[in-house]
């Protein structure tokens, strides 16, 4: 049994029982009330007791975690208050990750990885162009080209865009609109320099599944301050991981601790006009994700910003102040009020209001997964840093970090755009047979020297063998995920 997190502080001490963290968690409330020192404190609690932490940082000052907290009186104050005897500073391993490179390592996904559907609702096609999008990632696969970056998404639109009368007759229409759409698009996410994401290497989920020598987990930190605005790229990006994530993770019940703990910061934007169909789907990946071990802890101003269905599924609540000057506001006070069990002696809707920085409401589950009577607690204090740490601190961080120079250099392998190029003439597509090896020359059939027999020669088209045997392995396990994705994102639209 792992022992219990502490968390917070009411009439009794309240604990986050680490076999019901896979349950799901919410920590609201308005600006400045303490959300990120809340989440902060959780993040910790997991790290110690071996949980490795995935957490967006919007405003960067959740990076404060990688360094002991030092004293000062508001910090001394709390300890007393809550009677934390054994108080003691203490910072967590943190590897830092930046979709720009810049205040972390690259992280990136390739497009087929991403896969039509993500990409469709990034690009914000209508289900016309999406089809066509799915399309394009078909004939690519049956083609055995590679879709790793945009280049090569670019170049293979352009390639069934000029032969789209021979695809045609195997796999429909294909409209020059739908093509011209979707190029736009890409364009447009260029612009916001979300091309950067997607290459390689590719992140591999496993190194978000990390402890240090002590035994502790590493928290994850998203540097999202850039990110953060281009909302759409964001909620598509954080919506990538965690169906990979899904993808990725085997069954794994109910254990004794997660296996990795995901929090969501500024969820709202996850929520935002988002499509029905696919609010539909988010909401089966956080159902689902539960038994793979991974809990998901949206954090957001506003509770009613998160659909009734998601909050539903939430079960380990805090809930810090809100104001109620507005119609809204007051709606959103009674709807938090009211989605904590009761307690005869918390009036939970005056009580919002009232609530001091880093006080809350608190309910967590019990050990029979039942939530318990809300309390009105005092949050621990963090043992780590409050707020950022200096460029120069995160830069040694990243220095040392266990994926130092695992992916800050990117790869350009012979891919789509490359093998495309370097087609002179362009020859019509050969109808592919899923399954079968395809009629058109392979891949890496262009690269010049690989005709050629000699014992270098050998060497060089083995290696590209294993390479392109490697690459059509995880295309072919892209395609599965796409279709399970397809199942999960895609609903009855087609
Ligand atoms: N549990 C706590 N222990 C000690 N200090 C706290 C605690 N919670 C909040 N504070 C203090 O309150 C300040 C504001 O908290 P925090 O940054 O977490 O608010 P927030 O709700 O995330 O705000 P924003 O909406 O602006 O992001 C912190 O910088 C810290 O000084
Ligand atoms: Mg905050």
């Amino acid at each position: 049994m792992v022992d219990p997190l502490l968390i917070a502080q009411g009439t009794t001490p309240l604990y986050l029982l680490p076999q019901m963290a896979n349950r799901h968690g919410l920590v609201a409330g308005a600006t400045g009330t303490g959300k990120t020192v809340t989440l902060q404190v959780m993040a910790e609690a997991f790290s110690r007791i071996g949980v490795p932490v995935f957490a967006a940082d919007i405003k960067g000052d959740l990076s404060g975690i990688s360094r002991p907290g030092t004293d000062n009186p508001k910090i001394a104050e709390r300890v007393k208050k809550l009677k934390l005897g054994d108080f003691a500073f203490a910072g967590c391993p943190v590897t830092f990750w930046d979709v720009f490179g810049e205040q972390g390592h690259p992280v990136r996904a390739t497009i087929s990885e991403m896969g039509p559907l993500l990409l469709g609702r990034l690009l914000n096609l209508n289900d016309t162009q999406e089809g066509v999008l799915t399309l394009v990632f078909k004939i690519a696969d049956d083609h055995q080209l590679l879709l790793l970056d945009m280049k090569d998404l670019q170049a293979m639109l352009q390639y069934v865009g000029d032969h789209a009368k021979e695809f045609q007759t195997q796999y429909g229409n294909i409209s020059a609109a739908s093509i011209g759409a979707i190029q736009r698009g890409l364009l447009g996410l260029q612009q916001q320099g979300a091309d950067k994401f997607f290459g390689e290497p590719a992140l591999n989920l496993d190194d978000l599944l990390q402890t240090d020598s002590q035994g502790h987990g590493v928290v994850n930190i998203l540097a999202a301050d850039k990110l953060y605005q281009s909302p759409k790229v964001y909620a598509t990006f954080l919506l990538w991981m965690l169906t990979s994530l899904f993808e990725r993770l085997p069954e794994v019940g109910d254990p004794e601790k997660p296996k990795l703990v995901f929090f969501f910061d500024e969820a709202h934007l996850l929520f935002a006009d988002l499509p029905k169909v696919i609010e539909d789907k988010v909401v089966q990946v956080v159902r689902l994700i539960r038994s793979k071990g991974v809990g998901v802890y949206f954090v957001t101003q506003n509770p009613l910003d998160v659909p009734e269905t998601v909050l539903g599924q939430l079960g380990n609540r805090v809930q810090h102040a809100l104001r109620a000057f507005a119609p809204r506001d007051q709606k959103a006070v009674r709807a938090a009020a009211d989605t904590f069990r009761g307690n005869p002696k918390v009036d939970a809707q005056k009580v919002i209001t009232e609530l001091a920085v880093g006080e809350a409401l608190v309910s967590f589950l019990d050990e029979k997964g039942t939530p318990e009577m809300v309390e009105r607690a005092l949050v621990c204090p963090p043992h780590s840093q409050i707020g950022p740490i200096t460029p120069e601190q995160r830069h040694q961080l990243m220095q040392s970090s266990i994926v130092a120079g695992v992916y800050d250099t990117p790869v350009d392998r012979e891919s789509a755009f490359e093998v495309l190029k370097s087609r002179t003439g362009m020859q019509s597509p050969t109808p592919a047979v899923p399954g079968q090896p395809p009629a058109s020359p392979p891949w890496y059939a262009n690269i010049p020297g690989m005709s050629g027999g000699g014992r270098r020669g050998d060497n060089v088209l083995d290696a590209m063998a294993k390479s392109a045997a490697r690459a059509m392995g995880s295309s072919v396990g892209r395609q599965i995920v796409r279709g399970v994705l397809g199942s999960l994102l895609g609903g009855s639209k087609r």
